[in-house]
């Protein structure tokens, strides 16, 4: 909702916001003072681990239990007290409804309570934002290949809060790719940081796993998925400890296979929009080999590449504190009755 409600007069002259993240599985509240972070606290759920993946009515009962440790650190750290507050924010969606809920319910009370403007944010323009937090800032227009567990999306950047999906997934999420194919492999949950530790010993070039070919900048991710499952199924029929003997060079093949997806239809964006600024958000941009990739190809056509700390990349509230600040700017402010939702797309 667009108004005038640019922050009240009469408080601090600075731009104080308080802003939740809880769309996942990680309890994040960040301070920014005019645009720099003061505080970003981030408070990972464990309580997954053991069922290999991420169970939603646990990790709404997780983020209820860590919301108010978390803010009240995030304020403690950025010596801020809440009558300081200008702003507060929090994300809207995409993710799990009953996570959204919690943050939502949370930051709508202090709005209240504080008689402070109120700002929803979109999840998957927060990590693309997240690129504004410390310099050097991408320019207008860039491409974000936005790769997380939850999203795999080429989005055309054109302005703060003008953002076009070009392409993305249809099914599953890269990192939920990575994730899957490592609890077929024994590993724990989340498989994708040791995906990437257990390739760097193997050999990309052993094995590979064919994919679903998808129309224009479209992803799929569920057709490599299968054939891995296949392939594993067949190997380990010849040799039973098949996966054990030979870990590290799995690994690397699939990490290739699924990295070549990715970078396939970037470049094919890239072409297309005539684009050379290039940027990449979400958890898997901490992988090694995605990251070593994207340098070579920058070398190769002349790409600018940013890629944030890795802690911007994974989900944090510090994303959605910088796209609050860009919405507060242009005069967006919502109405306590703003509802969450689990399938926010982009909209201004
Ligand atoms: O953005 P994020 O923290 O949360 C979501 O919004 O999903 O991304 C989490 C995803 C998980 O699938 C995780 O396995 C993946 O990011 N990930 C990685 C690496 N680090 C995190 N995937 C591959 N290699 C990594 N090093
Ligand atoms: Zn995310």
């Amino acid at each position: 909702m667009k108004s005038s409600g640019y922050p009240k007069s009469g408080k601090a002259s600075s731009v104080i916001i308080l802003a939740v993240e809880s769309s996942c599985d990680d309890t994040s509240a960040a301070v920014m003072k005019d645009r720099r972070i003061l505080s970003n606290v981030v408070a990972s759920q464990s309580v997954h681990e053991k069922y290999g993946g991420v169970v939603p009515e646990l990790a709404s009962r997780a983020h209820q239990q860590n919301i108010v440790p978390v803010i009240h650190q995030a304020l403690a750290e950025a010596k801020i007290t809440k009558s300081m507050l200008s702003a507060v924010a929090f994300t809207q969606g995409p993710g799990l409804l009953g996570a959204l809920l919690v943050g939502s319910s949370f930051v709508k009370s202090l709005a209240y309570g504080l008689n402070v403007p109120l700002l929803a944010v979109n999840h998957m323009q927060a990590h693309i934002l997240a690129h504004f937090i410390e310099p050097p800032e991408p320019a207008f227009p860039f491409l974000c290949l936005t790769v997380s567990g939850g999203h795999t999306q080429i989005v055309l950047v054109k302005g703060p809060l003008e953002m076009e999906i070009l392409g993305e997934t249809r099914d599953d999420a890269v990192g939920e790719a990575f994730d899957k194919s490592a609890k077929l492999l024994g590993l724990p949950y989340p498989g994708g940081p040791h995906i990437d530790r257990l390739a760097a010993a193997g050999d990309p070039e052993r094995f590979s796993f064919s994919r679903t070919e998808m129309p224009a900048l479209d992803y799929s991710f569920s057709g490599i998925k299968t054939a891995f499952l296949n392939f594993l199924r067949k190997e380990e029929q010849r040799q039973p400890d098949f996966v054990e003997q030979n870990l590290p060079d799995i690994c690397a093949g699939l990490q290739r296979s699924l990295i070549d997806m990715l970078m396939e239809k970037l470049v094919q964006a890239a072409r297309q929009c005539d684009i050379r600024e290039i940027a990449i958000a979400g958890g898997v941009s901490a992988n090694s080999a995605l990251r070593e990739r994207l340098q070579q190809e920058a070398r190769q056509r002349g790409w600018q590449v940013h890629i944030p700390r890795f802690e911007y990349c994974t989900d944090n509230a510090a994303m959605i504190a910088m796209a609050a600040h860009f919405k507060l700017q242009a005069g967006y402010v919502e109405g306590l009755q703003v509802d969450t939702d689990a399938r926010l797309r982009f909209s201004p």
